[in-house]
């Protein structure tokens, strides 16, 4: 008999599966927020159903305490279905709601598969991520839930890699399904007409084949494979049409003196970009939690002749960023964003701290959405004001050994590309490979070729001429360039490679 557990099992794709996983061969674990008295179908007993509501932090444990409870201890299918979205202007989601978003689609996927990782390792089991063809597209207008489902890919690319012969881990987009969810992120009928969509029975159908046939990933449906083929490798054509035909965000600040707002600048790329920034003439507002090499940043600057001001302050949560935004104000209108500020967590997936992991998400991919929705809102831009993203070359190479930092920087490219399609200023995404920074030092498997990485001089550069001519995307570097296209055209061969540079040198190096 096969343990299969499914999240969001009370509504749609997910109760759709539940109902064709209902055989003698599968005992059911069905996951969802609802009471459950409320709850109709006879799918639903006290041995089938656990509720947990994955907006909260400790839905993992819950789910762990309950399979406990019913003396389950091993998982050979565990299906991470439940989804929540967001529709409207980015500027008018709220902090909470990209949280509770965030939370939903990628945090608790990843808690629990961290948490139930021994049950799947002892059953050789697999682990399925629902994602959505929207991750190939620009989707202004659900922005952050693009940029959750893109991270949860990436961080199933990089696990795939590090669980090999353990586990199995495979991605399945579907593409718009008529199931309930349109109407509860806020869309209505005549903005969508989901009645046209294939029902949830179908692509659950779809799902299952897709399922057994274990493929890495799998788009479901002929007319999404082509939506993810165009949106992958057409978004010179498709990324302009999309930015003239969406609602544009906007701002009412005048162009003052060119000012950059540049986050973690007080060290490494950060710092190399403030004063190339603060060279070329620009007024560098940095944000950074160090206080020391802020100052010693701020000194260089204004060494040259530049003009520099620090806000200090933790980016990566919420109160930090209460005590940040106030200051900023002050300082407004940016005519240059620029999100720099990252860390890492390396070691095998299951074998990092899950508190750790999730510092990476917080600072990576919530601190930038939170700052930006927050710029809008509180109209602190020029009206036609750049961004800049750093990504990273795991984009397009995957990171195994650093899965949830590769989600973090897939999540971010993602959201830059769709911020692009909703903003008259411009947005650089850049995907930087190994840089000569602290970062690197302290993340890298292998030290010894220290040289081979592109001083951050070099990266700023390279960044400062792309954002001027209004680029979108920047892969630094000839080497970095070619492992783009390569990771592009053949991503299974990137991942083996990148298996035997990363983690397993890791691995050597414990
Ligand atoms: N529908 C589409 O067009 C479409 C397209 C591509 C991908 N997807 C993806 O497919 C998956 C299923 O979507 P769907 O269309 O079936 O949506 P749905 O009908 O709204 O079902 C989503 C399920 O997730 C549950 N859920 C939401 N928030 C939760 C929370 N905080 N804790 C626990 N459970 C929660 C829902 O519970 P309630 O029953 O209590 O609401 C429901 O059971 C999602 O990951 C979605 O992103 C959907």
């Amino acid at each position: 008999m096969a343990t299969i557990l499914i999240t969001g099992a009370t509504d749609g794709i997910g109760l759709a599966l539940a109902q064709q996983y209902n055989t003698a061969e599968n005992r059911l674990v069905l996951v969802g927020r609802r009471p459950f008295p409320s709850l109709t179908s006879p799918l639903f007993t006290a041995q089938t159903y656990c509720q947990a509501d994955l907006a909260q932090p400790d839905a993992a444990d819950t789910i762990a305490s309950w399979l406990a409870a019913q003396g389950i201890t091993t998982l050979d299918l565990l299906i991470h279905n439940a989804g929540t979205g967001y529709y409207g202007s980015l500027a008018e989601q709220t902090l909470d709601q990209i949280d509770d978003l965030l939370t939903v689609n990628l945090h608790s996927p990843i808690a629990i598969t961290h948490k139930l990782f021994p049950l799947l390792q002892k059953a050789r089991g697999q682990v399925v991520f629902v994602s959505s063809v929207a991750t190939a597209v620009p989707s202004p207008e659900y922005a952050v839930y693009g940029a959750s489902k893109m991270a949860l890919e990436g961080f199933a690319r990089s696990l795939r890699v590090e669980w090999q012969g353990q586990v199995t881990v495979q991605t399945i987009r579907p593409g718009a399904t008529r199931t309930g969810m349109h109407q509860k992120i806020g869309l209505t009928q005549e903005k969508m007409n989901w009645e046209k969509f294939p029902p949830a029975e179908k692509v659950a159908r779809q799902i299952i084949w897709a399922i057994e046939r274990k493929r890495p990933s799998t788009t479901v449906g002929l007319g999404n494979k082509l939506l993810r083929f165009v949106g992958r490798n057409g978004r010179s054509l498709l990324d302009p049409i999309l930015r003239k035909n969406a609602p544009q965000l906007t701002q009412s600040h005048q162009p003052a003196a060119p000012t950059c707002l540049i986050t973690g600048a007080a060290d490494g790329i950060g710092r190399a970009l403030a004063l190339r920034y603060a060279q070329a003439g620009y007024r560098i507002i940095g944000l950074d939690i160090d206080a020391e090499k802020a100052a010693q940043t701020c000194a260089e600057i204004e060494a040259q002749g530049g003009q520099a001001d620090f806000v200090l302050g933790d980016l990566s949560s919420r109160a930090g960023l209460a005590t940040i935004l106030p200051q900023l104000a002050p300082l407004a209108p940016f005519g240059c964003v620029i999100h720099n500020a990252g860390i890492s967590a390396v070691g095998r997936f299951e074998g990092v701290p899950l508190a750790r992991q999730q510092a990476v998400l917080h600072l990576n991919l919530h601190a930038p959405l939170w700052l930006t929705a927050e710029l809008f809102r509180q109209n602190l831009l020029t009206p036609e004001a750049s961004f800049v993203f750093l990504s990273s070359l795991s984009y397009f190479a995957s990171y195994p050994g650093a899965a949830v930092y590769a989600a973090s920087k897939d999540g971010l490219a993602n959201y830059a590309r769709s911020l692009h399609a909703a903003w008259r200023g411009h947005c650089l995404t850049v995907f930087p490979g190994p840089v000569r920074t602290a970062h690197a030092r302290r993340y890298s498997p292998d030290n010894s070729r220290e040289d081979g990485r592109m001083p951050p001089e070099t990266l700023a550069n390279a960044i400062f001429h792309a954002e001027q001519a209004g680029k979108s995307r920047l892969i630094p570097g000839p080497a970095n360039k070619l492992m783009g296209s390569a990771g592009h055209l053949f991503p299974g061969l990137l991942e083996v490679g990148m298996k035997k540079v990363i983690l397993e040198k890791l691995e050597g190096g414990r």
